[in-house]
Formats: C-alpha cells, structure tokens, sequence
C-alpha cells in the first residue's frame, strides 16, 4: 500500500523517522540522571563475552548492506576495541579469503536471501566463526542460519532500491558498537553523546526529508548529464558510495562514488568544467581536508554541489561557488543517516523526470538469489 505516494521508493525515503523509530524501540535505555544510557539487543546478549574477545570482527554483505556496514566501520573500530574488516560476499568467496574460528562474522542483508551473502555464510559456518546476522526479515534464510543476530524492524521494503532499510541497518550497527564497546569509562561521553543523537535522529531525517523540493529542482538540472561523481571520506566514504548506487541503479545514469583521499592518484584527470561532482562535506574531522578538496576540484573548474552542515556554505564553498546542499548536523558517526537523504531524494527525482520505472528498475531483483 503505497498511501498517498506515487512510488514504493518515495513512501520509503519518506517514512525514515518513522521506520528508525520502530528500529530502536526498546533497544535504547536513557535512564533517570543517575542510571546509565544503555542499548539492549536481546538477540546478542547471550553472545557479547565471545564477540568482544574474537580477534576481528568481519562484515559481509553486498551492495546496500555493504555499504551500511562500511558507514558504521569507523565507531565499530572506534568502541568495540576489536579490528574490524569488510568483505562484498561474491569477493570473499571468489577469493576463498580466510575466516577463522576466533572471528565474529556479521552478515548484513535486508532480505536474508541474498545468495552470495548466503553462501558466505554456509562458508564462514564451515570454517568455525562466530556468525551473526542483520537482517530485516524475520525467518529468511540469513536469520534461521546465523548463530545469533539483529533484526532491524524497518518493516517490509518494497523499492527494488534499498533505502529505509539502509538508516536502519546502520543504526543497528551503531547499537552494536555501543553495545560491544560495553561501559568503559574511557567512552563514557562520547557513549551517551552518541545515545542521545540516536534518540533525536527520528527528528532530524524529518528535517532532512524537507529538502525534498529542493533536490527536486537540483535533479530537474541534472537530468541530461551523462555522469555524477560523489566525493566523501571517513564517516561519509559509504554515503558517496550509497549515492551512487541509487543514482545508478534508479535513475540510470552513470554515477560513481569515489574516496575522496584517493582523487589526486587518478580521478583528479577526469575533472573539468563538464563534470558535476558532489562532495559531501558536513563537519567531522576531516572536514578541513574535504575543504582542500573542494579548492582544487573548483580550480579545475569542475561543477560542484557541496552537501554541508548547516550553516557552513560560506566555510564549505567560499566565494558562493558550485551549489550547496546543507543538512542538520548530527554526532559523526551518525551523519551517514542524515546524509544520504538528500541522494535518495535526488536519485528518485532524477528517475521520474528521466521516465524510468522507480520501484522496478530493468535487470534488477529486490533479492538476488541467484550467484
Ligand atoms: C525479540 C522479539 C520481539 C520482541 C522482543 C521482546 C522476534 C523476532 N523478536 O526481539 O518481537 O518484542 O524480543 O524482548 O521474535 N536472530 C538471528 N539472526 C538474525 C536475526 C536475529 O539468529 O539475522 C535471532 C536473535 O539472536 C534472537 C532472535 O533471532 O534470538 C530475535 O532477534 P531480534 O528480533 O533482533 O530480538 P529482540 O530485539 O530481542
Ligand atoms: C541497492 C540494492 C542492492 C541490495 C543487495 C543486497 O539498492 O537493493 O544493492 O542492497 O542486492 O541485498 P540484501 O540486503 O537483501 O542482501
């Protein structure tokens, strides 16, 4: 039941406050003044001993779940206190790449069917890891094989394109990193800081979602172009990444995210006053150097839009260059959520202006199973 949308993909995008809400209900505990903000997941709780001592923590997915993962990889390696890797199922098989049994396996899918995520896990089993899975459907393959797991309550997603169920995911992760990262007094702050954004995040998607209108007009100037680059780093790599995969997979035009510590060591050749870059560059610590990044893209006369906190756009793109995009800021490690709302927008904008199917993309399946 689409409601009053017109699209799946739109209802979705619009209903994030809501489905992060169903997300973290009974999953967060802000306590009286003195009693500590924790984070429940009852799913893992028997299992927090073995996943703290393992000696990494490997997550695996593809597509949108990668990307998830790879969002909520900087606070997993920050509280969790455990090295944290990442693997694209299919790569990870292809390369029969090494799994031990002293590692916790996450296995990240919306669907839980998702074959070559399936068959990494059949894999990992067999090698004696831990494994653990996030999924959005209750009884899939993913949640009845794993040894214990998430469920991240998005409801059901019907856009082939993921896109609540990608917020949900990597708050879920978040959750996790907390919930690992236990009470060390160390993390304490930065732990309820962390807590505390998590309970407002609800409100500030529904603030994100009012640039709706906005990435709107901005898809109505790009709909002609045959190329859209994303630049991000650090907290925002996965949110370049993310963008992407919508502007590719939805609208149907070429669109690449790219690391953006990694321009000047090729991308860099592509850039001139045809190409339209969007640089994602809300406050975090790397924003001084996405500001560097910003000057030579713009002295190569390449044609920006700046995703920046609000606030910032004289500090982001100086001199009132290229267009701006600014958001509401939130805790890093939880920008990614925020982030990725205004690509959403404007990859669903971009496919209904160019004619193409939103919810049912050609070539595409909601859940790929087969490899
Ligand atoms: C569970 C109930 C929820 C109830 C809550 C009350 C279910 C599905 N969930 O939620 O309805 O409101 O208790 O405390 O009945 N699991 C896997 N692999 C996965 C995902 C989950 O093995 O990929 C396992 C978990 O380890 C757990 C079970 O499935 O044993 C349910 O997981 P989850 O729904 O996340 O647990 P709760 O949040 O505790
Ligand atoms: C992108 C998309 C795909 C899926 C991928 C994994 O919008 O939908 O990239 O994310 O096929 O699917 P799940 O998460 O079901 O394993």
């Amino acid at each position: 039941n689409k409601g009053n949308y017109e699209h799946y993909m739109q209802k979705e995008i619009h209903e994030q406050p809501e489905s992060l809400k169903t997300t973290m209900r009974g999953r967060l505990i802000r306590g009286g003044s003195c009693k500590a903000k924790t984070v429940l997941l009852g799913g893992l709780k028997d299992h927090f001993k073995t996943i703290r001592r393992s000696r990494r923590i490997v997550f695996i997915g593809c597509g949108t779940s990668y990307n998830a993962a790879l969002a909520a990889r900087p606070i997993l390696e920050e509280l969790s206190g455990v090295p944290v890797t990442m693997e694209i199922a299919s790569d990870l098989l292809d390369r029969q790449g090494p799994i031990y049994r002293e590692d916790t396996a996450v296995f990240v899918s919306q669907s839980g069917e998702t074959a070559d995520t399936l068959n990494a896990l059949e894999y990992a089993l067999e090698n004696g890891a831990l494994c653990v899975g996030i999924t959005n459907t209750v009884g899939s393959a993913i949640a009845r094989r794993t040894h214990c797991g998430v469920h991240i309550n998005a409801g059901a997603e019907i856009g082939v394109a993921s896109t609540k169920a990608y917020t949900s995911q990597i708050v879920v992760m978040a959750m996790l990193a907390l919930a690992i990262g236990g009470d060390a007094i160390s993390s304490q702050t930065r732990r309820e800081a962390i807590i505390d954004g998590l309970f407002d995040l609800p409100n500030k998607v529904r603030e994100v979602l009012k640039l709706d209108q906005e990435m709107k007009d901005l898809a109505k100037l790009l709909i002609a172009e045959q190329s859209l680059l994303v630049f991000g780093r650090g907290y925002n790599y996965a949110t370049a990444l993310e963008g992407a995969l919508k502007v590719k997979e939805v609208a149907l035009m070429h669109s690449e995210g790219m690391l953006a510590g990694e321009m000047k060591h090729g991308p860099l050749a592509l850039v001139d006053e045809n190409l339209t870059i969007i640089v994602i560059a809300t406050r975090d610590s790397c924003f001084s150097k996405q500001q560097s990044v910003i000057q030579q893209l713009h002295a190569r006369k390449g044609r920006l839009i700046v995703m920046c906190s609000k606030g910032d756009a004289v500090s982001a793109c100086p001199g009132g260059f290229g267009r701006v995009i600014e958001v509401p800021q939130v805790e890093d490690c939880l920008q990614p959520v925020i982030n990725i709302v205004p690509l959403q927008l404007l990859a669903y904008h971009l496919t209904v202006l160019r004619g193409y199917n939103v919810d049912q993309p050609r070539n595409l399946a909601k859940s790929v199973t087969t490899q």
